[in-house]
């Protein structure tokens, strides 16, 4: 065999494998879909297969197909696979800048309002919704707001509505609090127990936590404020554009859209139904 006919073998292997790798993820997510229902069909394939390959050699199996074998057939292996797709990192006050310009160009806004509905989608262990649960309350709004807190993975939700946090995290929240704005000190709102924290009971008050799939479900209520941070950037263009029309109809006129640092409402089929608020921290405001 000579060298060309060597490389022109590998380049073959290479090629039929990478089309194998595809055929068996289709399958994979296909499976998911079809028994779970749950959709991850329209994910973003880099990330995706990342996490995939991750989870083979977690559950100790050789091939994508052997991973499918056993989601399908064990229920629990499902579940750790849910959990690991759904990346649910996540922190208080995160891009405090953000929550900064929410209470200077948002806030006045919401003051305007007799009540005050908001979503955050894809809330994870519920981090950002505490913080903007605190927020609301030094704006003297948190009496007259709802926030509606939803993510498809239950596992984070169960974490959310604990309201619990390792201890260890709380330095850097408190100094996102304090860049974000905080007026008063960060630890009135928790108390330490061994390793971990919990936060004030009055806080989750006025949370309603469900679980939701953006890919699946459809929208429940009319929202004055969406949240959306880092999720998005998991999917492809047909499911962010889906998304999008979920939260076009879900937002009040003039309701106010918050992406996450890395997402952008353009080059959706949506990008001409808002304004910008404030182009660097992703704020949007609905006009048509
Ligand atoms: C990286 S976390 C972002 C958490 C928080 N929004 C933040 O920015 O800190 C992404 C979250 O999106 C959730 N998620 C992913 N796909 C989803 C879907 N189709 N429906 C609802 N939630 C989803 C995940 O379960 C995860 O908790």
């Amino acid at each position: 065999m000579s060298s060309k006919d060597h490389t022109e073998s590998e380049i073959w292997r290479e090629d039929n494998g990478k089309e194998l790798e595809q055929i068996e993820i289709e399958l994979l997510l296909e499976g998911i879909h079809r028994f779970y229902g749950y959709d991850f069909r329209n994910y973003a394939i880099p990330s995706l297969r990342r996490r995939i390959w991750h989870h083979v050699h977690a559950e100790g199996v050789q091939t994508i197909s052997a991973l499918q074998n056993k989601v399908l057939h064990d229920r629990e292996c499902f579940q750790r696979l849910v959990y690991n797709l759904s990346i649910p990192v996540t922190e208080m006050f995160r891009d405090p800048n953000l929550f900064l310009t929410f209470r200077q160009k948002v806030v006045p806004l919401l003051r305007t309002y007799p009540y005050i509905r908001i979503w955050h989608a894809g809330c994870s262990t519920g981090e950002e919704v505490y913080s903007m649960a605190i927020l609301l309350h030094e704006e003297g709004l948190f009496e007259k707001s709802r926030i509606y807190a939803t993510d498809m993975n239950s596992r984070s939700l169960q974490q959310a509505k604990e309201g619990v946090f390792d201890i260890r995290r709380m330095k850097q929240y408190t100094k996102n609090y304090m860049e974000a704005g905080g007026t008063r000190s960060f630890s009135e709102y928790y108390t330490a127990k061994y390793n971990s924290v919990i936060f004030q009971p009055f806080l989750k008050k006025n949370m309603i936590f469900a679980e939701h799939n953006l890919a699946t479900d459809r929208s429940f209520n009319e929202f004055n404020v969406i949240f959306c941070r880092n999720v998005m950037i998991y999917f492809n263009d047909e499911l962010r554009n889906h998304v999008h029309g979920l939260f076009h109809e879900s937002l009040s006129h003039f309701g106010i859209l918050v992406l996450g640092a890395k997402e952008s409402i353009h080059f959706t089929d949506y990008s001409d139904s808002y304004e910008a608020l404030d182009r660097v921290e992703k704020i949007y405001r609905k006009i048509n």
